[in-house]
Parts: structure tokens; sequence; C-alpha cells
């Protein structure tokens, strides 16, 4: 028999990616996906770059580039990281092939098979799959209503150093949507200074706010900057030009990132240089701020139509979160449903959505699920929403 390496074997396909792949009938409504609509795509924006690239400037798109990245990219990403209060120059930025690619590096960086890190409960699928498999132990830290259980972080921390890191997205977080309050996050920092237990701070939504209030709480940690702790940050171009470039980046202290670049060079050598070449265009000629100002606007808009719908559709004793920006709403069912049933009921209807389970760390809890806004127009919304719940009422009673 075939011997595969002990960290390939405890990767599984799970349930619920084998129901989705039923799912694909195609006047199936989804509410599963964690990917821009195609209709928003910049595409005459993207038309007017490319037609403008000089030979020299394509010749370089067709080539291999710098492992960090490509200068002209580095350059102009770096403003636009400033802009955002970012601390550019005491750190290293690196382009990356998605952030899911800064955030591999960074597992393969820092975990042993075996070692403890701290992730939240729920977790972003993707970063899991990563950290397991390098072979980590994953402590997850609860998310509560209003953000991250901060007494069960310092307890945890308290007692044992040895978490080789703390991985948390703190702005509209894939899947519950929470913003963490400039509060929780000032208090995060208290608790991990001096611990040596560096930060992974993936922040691949904070562009898509909807109120622009909110400004002190979306502030990074990595842009409060704080002295005695190391923050790794991860962001990405997919939710803001389109995933389909597959770039994404960190901005890390120079010690890790020397670390870092070694291992990219192992992983794929470059990202790619076509679309590094696109990104530094569309950032340059600004077409970055008015997309993501258009975008904004359709997920706001998008997202009051899904919170209405549920209003109107939904049984009381489900309770949710309103958005303030990003991509999604985490629905809690009544302890102990299994959301399972409630999917399988919903494909039958025409429905999708994102089973809890595939979120929890633990894989354990299966009394939540995902749904976004973000791929469905308004009157698709507005036809899938009431068939969700139909099937909800249908397993957990009107
Ligand atoms: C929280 C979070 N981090 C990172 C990513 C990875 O994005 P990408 O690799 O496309 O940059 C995603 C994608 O859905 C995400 O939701």
């Amino acid at each position: 028999m075939i011997r595969f390496a002990q960290s390939v074997t405890n990767l599984r396909t799970s349930e619920i990616r084998d129901l989705m792949s039923l799912a694909t009938r195609p006047d199936i409504i989804s509410f599963a996906g964690g990917m821009p609509g195609n209709e928003l795509f910049p595409l005459a924006e993207m038309d007017e770059v490319y037609n403008s690239l000089s030979d020299k400037e394509k010749q370089m798109a067709m080539q291999y580039g710098p492992t960090s990245g490509l200068p002209c990219l580095l350059e102009s990403l770096s403003s636009f990281l400033e802009k955002k209060g970012l601390p550019v120059k005491e750190n290293k930025l690196m382009i990356t092939t998605g952030s899911l690619q800064a955030i591999n590096i960074l597992a393969k960086a820092f975990i042993d098979p075996g070692d403890s890190i701290l992730v939240e409960n729920p977790c972003f699928i993707g970063a899991m799959s990563a950290f397991k498999s390098y072979g980590a132990n994953m402590i997850s830290v609860p998310l509560t209503k209003s953000g991250l259980d901060l007494k069960f972080l310092e307890e945890k921390v308290n007692a044992d150093d040895r978490y080789k890191f703390f991985y948390f997205t703190p702005n509209f977080h894939n899947p519950a949507g929470t913003l963490y309050s400039a509060e929780d996050k000032k208090k995060i920092i208290q608790i991990m200074n001096n611990k040596n237990i560096p930060l992974i701070e993936d922040d691949a939504y904070s562009d898509l706010y909807f109120y622009p209030e909110d400004a002190e709480d979306l502030k990074t940690v990595k842009a409060i900057n704080p002295a005695g702790i190391d923050v790794c940050y991860t962001g990405s171009f997919s939710k803001i030009i389109g995933p389909g470039l597959r770039l994404g980046w960190m901005l890390v202290p120079p010690h890790i990132y020397q670390k870092c670049e070694l291992l990219k060079q192992s992983f794929d050598a470059c990202s790619p240089s076509f679309t590094q070449v696109l990104a530094d265009k569309f950032i340059r000629t600004e077409f970055i701020y008015t997309y993501i100002e258009r975008v904004r606007e359709e997920y706001k808009k998008r997202a009051e139509v899904m919170i209405k719908s549920l209003k109107e559709n939904l049984p009381e004793y489900i309770e949710w979160n309103e958005p303030r920006g990003g991509f999604y709403i985490w629905l809690k069912l009544p302890e102990g449903t299994d959301s399972t049933e409630i999917l399988k009921i919903a494909i039958e209807k025409g429905v999708v959505f994102v089973s809890g389970k595939t979120f929890d760390p633990d894989a354990l809890k299966n009394d939540k699920i995902r749904i976004s806004y973000c791929n469905t127009p308004e009157e698709v919304i507005k036809k899938g929403i009431p068939l969700l719940a139909e099937a909800i009422k249908e397993k957990c009673g009107k």
C-alpha cells in the first residue's frame, strides 16, 4: 500500500465538501461562496490597464520575478498600505500567491508537528487546513457575540507560553462577520505583551467596511504597532480586485521575513508576474480606490437586503450578527441542531450554505450556518432566504 506522509494522511475531505459537490444544479441559489460576484469584477478597468502596458512591461509580466515580489508592486502596495496606517517602513513586505500562501508560509515557519497554536473558534477553513497540514495542535479561543473571549485567551497564555502563535481575523471575520472593537484590540495587545507568542493577523476584509464611522475599530493591531509583540500581518487582492489574480501579501518584522522568503522560494519561487504587473497598475491608476468604493456600496446593499429578508422569514429563535462589512452572516440555530441535516433539506429546495462544523477547529459543533451575500444579487437573495427559512423550520420547528 502506498505510504503517504503522516501530515497528508490526516487530511480528509469533509462530508460537507462532498455534499456541496452535489449542489451543482445550475438553478441552485448559493449563499455558500466566499468570493466576489462575477458581475462585480472591474473588467473595463482591467482592459484599460492591460492596454496601457508597454512591450517592456508585457515582457516583465511574462517573466519570472524576484521571490519577494516585483519591485514596482512592492512600491505601489507599500503606499496603499501606508494609507491604511500600516508601519511598512519598519517591516518587510512580501507578495504571496494569495494571502492563503502567506498564512501557509508562516505556518510552516513556526509549526513543528504536535506544536500548540491558538486560533479563534470559529476559524477560517483555509488557515485551519494549512495549520493541520503541518501537524499543529489547534487550541481554540471562542468568539462570543461581542467579540473574542478575552478572559479565555488571557488564561491560556498565562498558563502556557509555548503556543507558537495566535492566528486571528479581527475585521469582518470569516465566518462570524465580527468586527473586534478598538478596546478589544488594545486588550489583546495587553494580554500578549512580552509573551513571545507572535500574532498572525489576517486582514482580508477590512477595506469592505459599510460604515466610515467604524474607522477606529477597523485599525488593525499591526497598525497600532505594539512594542513587545511580533505581529505578522496578511492581506489580499482577492476581495478588492479579484481572487483570480492569486495575489496577497505579508507584512512582517525583518527577523521573521528572512525565513519566510526562503520558504517561499521553495514553494513557487515567485508569485505570478503577470497579475503583479496588472495589480501594480490598478493601484497606480487609482482604480483600486474607486473600485473598492463601488463594491463596498454594493455589498452593503446586498447585506441590507439579506438582513431584511432574514427578519421577515426566519423564526424568532434564530440569532445572527448584523454585518458592518465583509461578506458573511453567521446564523445561530437552537443548541445541538445538526446544520448538515438542514443543508440536505435546503439543497432539495434549491439553496446552499456552509454548515458550521466546517469552521470549528475541534470539528464538533454544527449548530451554526454561514451565509454570504457577496456572490448573490439582491433579487436572488430575496428568492433564496425564504427557501432557507423553510428548510430551517422543517428541521427546527416554526
Ligand atoms: C479570512 C480569510 N483569509 C484569507 C483568505 C484567503 O484569500 P486569498 O488566498 O484568496 O488571498 C480568505 C479567503 O476567503 C479569507 O476568508
